[in-house]
């Protein structure tokens, strides 16, 4: 496994027309940990992460992981950076299985290349194998492992979270982008993608993580993150923010913060 890297936002500026959507945004988030990045609907959450991984350019400001500014990078060349993303909008191959879903989340392999196939045909069949079983690997380790040849659009919403985590997993990333991994489930699935998620933490990912079920996030951060209105609040240990005045005033009354 190579060394964790940090994940380093300065100064980050989004406007959409009128709207300042993200203002002089700036937080590290420490190598190996998850760090929660909590805030209302609106707040800019998602549009940071599209920043970060330059599905959007920003108005102003840098982004590092570890010591390499990824900023000017195209969206094409942030995984060749190690940062991999999941969306609020699970984007699966509805009609591929599982494994099929995962395959295409690994890195690029020579089997790609059709000079690769045509001139080390062994070498291609070889690595397709290595890649099928890795991504048996990591649907096992998901707990998908008996659904490898199932279809994705079969899976029930709380699966399908997991095939999406998987396939994130796949990238092999050092740092990863979480959003909303357990909006819309309740009960003994909110729990398997939690842990899921804490996995990434344990093989030493950098883990940014959106959530809005409070009691999720805190359980699973090592720092936190509070968003307003596209701008940083406050950050701190769970333990700060949860009784942080200011966060207290946003979220209380709304059920959010025990
Ligand atoms: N491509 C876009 N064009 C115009 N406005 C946008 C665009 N993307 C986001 N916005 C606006 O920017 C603001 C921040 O949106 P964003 O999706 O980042 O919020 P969020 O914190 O992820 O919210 P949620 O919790 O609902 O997912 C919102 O007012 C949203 O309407
Ligand atoms: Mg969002």
């Amino acid at each position: 496994m190579s060394a964790a890297v940090p994940l380093r936002v300065e100064g980050i500026c989004k406007r959409f027309g009128g709207l300042q959507a993200l203002k002089d945004v700036s937080f590290v988030a420490p190598a190996g940990k998850i760090t929660g990045l909590v805030g209302q609907n609106g707040a800019g959450k998602t549009t940071l992460i599209n920043v970060i991984t330059r599905q959007l350019a920003p108005d102003a400001g840098e982004v590092f992981a570890g010591p390499r500014r990824i900023t000017r990078l195209a969206a094409h060349q942030v995984a060749g950076a190690g940062l991999a993303r999941t969306f609020q909008q699970l984007r699966l191959f509805a009609n591929m299985t599982c494994l099929e879903n995962v395959l295409l989340g690994l890195p690029k392999g020579r089997g790609e290349s059709l000079a690769a196939c045509l001139f080390t045909p062994g070498r291609v069949a070889r690595q397709e194998a290595e890649h099928r079983a890795a991504a048996r690997t990591i649907l096992e380790a998901f707990g998908l492992g008996d659904r490898a040849d199932a279809s994705a659009a079969g899976l029930s919403y709380g699966l399908q979270k997991l095939l999406s985590l998987a396939r994130l997993a796949a990238a092999r990333a050092e740092i990863v982008l979480i959003d909303e991994p357990t909006s819309g489930l309740s009960g003994e699935a909110v729990e398997r993608v939690a842990s899921a998620v804490a996995h990434f933490r344990n093989e030493g990912k950098t883990v940014l993580l959106v959530e809005h079920d409070m009691d999720v996030l805190f359980a699973l951060s090592d720092h936190v993150v509070v968003l307003d209105q596209g701008q940083v609040l406050c950050q701190g240990t769970p333990a700060e923010i949860r009784t942080n005045n200011e966060v207290r005033e946003i979220y209380l009354g709304k059920g959010h913060v025990a």
